[in-house]
Formats: structure tokens, C-alpha cells, sequence
């Protein structure tokens, strides 16, 4: 049994509540019909140390509360605030490089061929702060600007996550000294963003206003997106069941137009929907094209 070390609700001294293995289990059944997220046996202590201040801030004693409580129809917004703890939403910009360099090499000349009197479409499906997006952004601007006689690529990217609380970090484009020493070049903080104070940068308006920001959560009906070129779902399924990855990944593949591309996280597979694709290396990775 896990013990949870909570501050008493009714005086400034520490309280310790137990979790035991049914709690932990309830709410293990919450988080995964919620958010398809499959906590392992031993995730009790990321539990703890997630939903400690939830539970302090609505005056809970134990976890099996919460799970109560988040369970009645009233209680969307603590439902949601579960769910934002319990998500990992690391993320950096220009995240393993090569599909950003592959895109610029590769994809997007493909598609400023194809869609001279259309727009290409690129998915974000879990697009955490938007670092993913914004790159991706920032990776057609550098295409325009770099390619002779390219000048009227015209690219749109929708950009998704379960979370409402990182959605909306996202959307505000504004990121500390910290997410910016993240993966992102003097260079480029020089061309795509404006300095706000000493510790904050916004993404330039040019680069913003490719992206489009939503919630969707990956185990429901994909049928609003439309259809796309590309789809990058990285560093996500690794949440999910098999089960459960497998019918994301077959979902996505019907919103891929034919030939178009998958970006899985660099330590992420197919699995059993393989059949589906076919594997192109661009090194040091790969992506994977619909059959
Ligand atoms: C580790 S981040 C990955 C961010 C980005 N794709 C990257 O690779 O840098 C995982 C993101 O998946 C989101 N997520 C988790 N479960 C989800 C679900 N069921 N539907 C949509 N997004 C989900 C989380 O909120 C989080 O922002």
C-alpha cells in the first residue's frame, strides 16, 4: 500500500492517506476509458505525486474521492483537471530533427507539386505546447524562403491534444527561457519570434496563423478532420493498450490521403496495423507512407 502525504484540511499540519491497490485500480479504469492512458502496475507513485494538489485544493482525504467525484455527471471541469495531471506532455522544438528536414527535403517539394491550386494539410495529433506545430510552421516558411520560384506554398495544420490546460499554453504561442533553450537556434528565435520581457518569446503572427488549435481526444471519431498529407502522432501511443493503438493507427491511415505521411516518435512502431503502411527511411529515421 502506498501511502499519499496530504497537508490536513482542517489545520496546517501533514495528514498521510493510504492508497490501496482498489483505489489505485479505479482509478487506473478512470484514466484509461477517459483518456485511453494505460498506467502500469507500478505507477502509483506518478498517481501521488500527480493528484496530490487536486486533492488538496477540493478538500479530498483519499483518492477514492476523487474517482467518485469525477465520475458524476457535474464534474467536468475536476474531470478535466485529472486528466491534465495525468498527461506527459513533454516536447521540444524541432523534436529529433530529421522529419522537420525531411519535410523541408522531401514532402513539401512533393506537395507544392501536387497542390498548386490547393492547400496541403498537416495533422499535429497530439501537439502537446505546440512546439511540434510551430516547428512545423516554421519548417514550410524556411522551405518558401529557400526554394527558387516557391512562392505560393500554402500550408495548414491542424494541431489537436486531449488537454485543455496545455491547449491553451499552446495557443497563447509564448514560451519561457527554459522551452526555448529547447531545440530552438539563435537563428531561428531571431526570424519566427518576438521578444516579450527578458524571459518571454511569442511565435512571430506569420508562423501562427498556419496553425489551427483543437481539442480532440484520440479515442473518438476522427470524421471532423477532413483529410491530410501528412500526419505526425508522435511520442503518444505509448500510452495506449495494443488494442487501442492499433485502431488509432487505422483510423488515422483512412484521414491519410493515398501516399500520404505518418511521423511516429523515434522509439514508436506500427505494430499490427503495419500492413497498412510502408516504411521510407529518411535517416536517421523513418517515416511511413498509406498504401
Ligand atoms: C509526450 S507529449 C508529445 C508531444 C509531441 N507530439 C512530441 O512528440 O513532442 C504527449 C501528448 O499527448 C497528449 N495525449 C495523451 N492522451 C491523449 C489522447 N487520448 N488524445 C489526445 N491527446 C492525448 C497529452 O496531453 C500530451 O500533450
Amino acid at each position: 500500500m502506498t501511502r499519499l502525504a496530504l497537508p490536513n484540511n482542517t489545520d496546517a499540519g501533514r495528514a498521510s492517506v493510504s492508497l490501496s491497490p482498489s483505489e489505485f485500480s479505479e482509478f487506473r479504469t478512470f484514466l484509461k476509458d477517459a483518456a485511453g492512458i494505460d498506467l502500469g502496475d507500478n505507477k502509483q507513485y506518478l498517481v501521488t505525486t500527480r493528484i496530490r494538489k487536486i486533492l488538496v485544493e477540493h478538500k479530498l482525504n483519499a483518492l477514492s474521492d476523487l474517482t467518485r467525484k469525477i465520475r458524476q455527471p457535474g464534474e467536468r471541469h475536476l474531470r478535466q483537471q485529472v486528466i491534465d495531471a495525468m498527461t506527459t506532455n513533454e516536447t521540444f522544438w524541432f523534436r529529433d530533427i530529421y522529419p522537420f528536414d525531411y519535410l523541408k527535403s522531401t514532402i513539401f517539394p512533393e506537395l507544392k507539386q501536387k497542390s498548386t491550386f490547393g492547400t496541403a494539410r498537416v495533422w499535429c495529433a497530439a501537439c502537446s505546447s505546440g512546439q511540434e506545430p510551430y516547428s512545423i510552421s516554421i519548417a514550410a516558411d524556411e522551405f518558401v524562403r529557400g526554394a527558387l520560384g516557391v512562392n505560393a506554398f500554402s500550408l495548414e495544420i491542424q494541431a489537436t491534444d486531449l488537454s485543455s490546460s496545455i491547449l491553451e499554453h499552446a495557443k497563447s504561442g509564448r514560451y519561457d527561457k527554459l522551452s526555448i533553450s529547447r531545440g530552438m537556434s539563435d537563428q531561428r528565435l531571431r526570424n519566427y519570434f518576438n521578444s516579450v520581457d527578458d524571459n518571454l518569446w511569442e511565435v512571430k503572427p506569420e508562423v501562427r496563423q498556419r496553425v489551427k488549435f483543437r481539442a480532440l481526444n484520440l479515442q473518438d471519431s476522427f470524421a471532423i478532420m477532413g483529410k491530410f498529407d501528412v500526419v505526425f502522432c508522435r511520442n503518444v501511443l505509448i500510452y495506449f493498450s495494443s488494442e487501442l493503438k492499433e485502431d488509432i493507427l487505422r483510423r488515422i491511415h483512412a484521414t491519410l490521403k493515398p501516399g500520404g505521411y505518418l511521423f511516429l516518435g523515434s522509439s514508436e512502431s506500427l505494430g499490427a496495423a503495419g500492413e497498412l503502411f510502408e516504411m521510407v527511411h529518411c535517416n536517421p529515421g523513418v517515416v511511413y507512407r498509406a498504401q
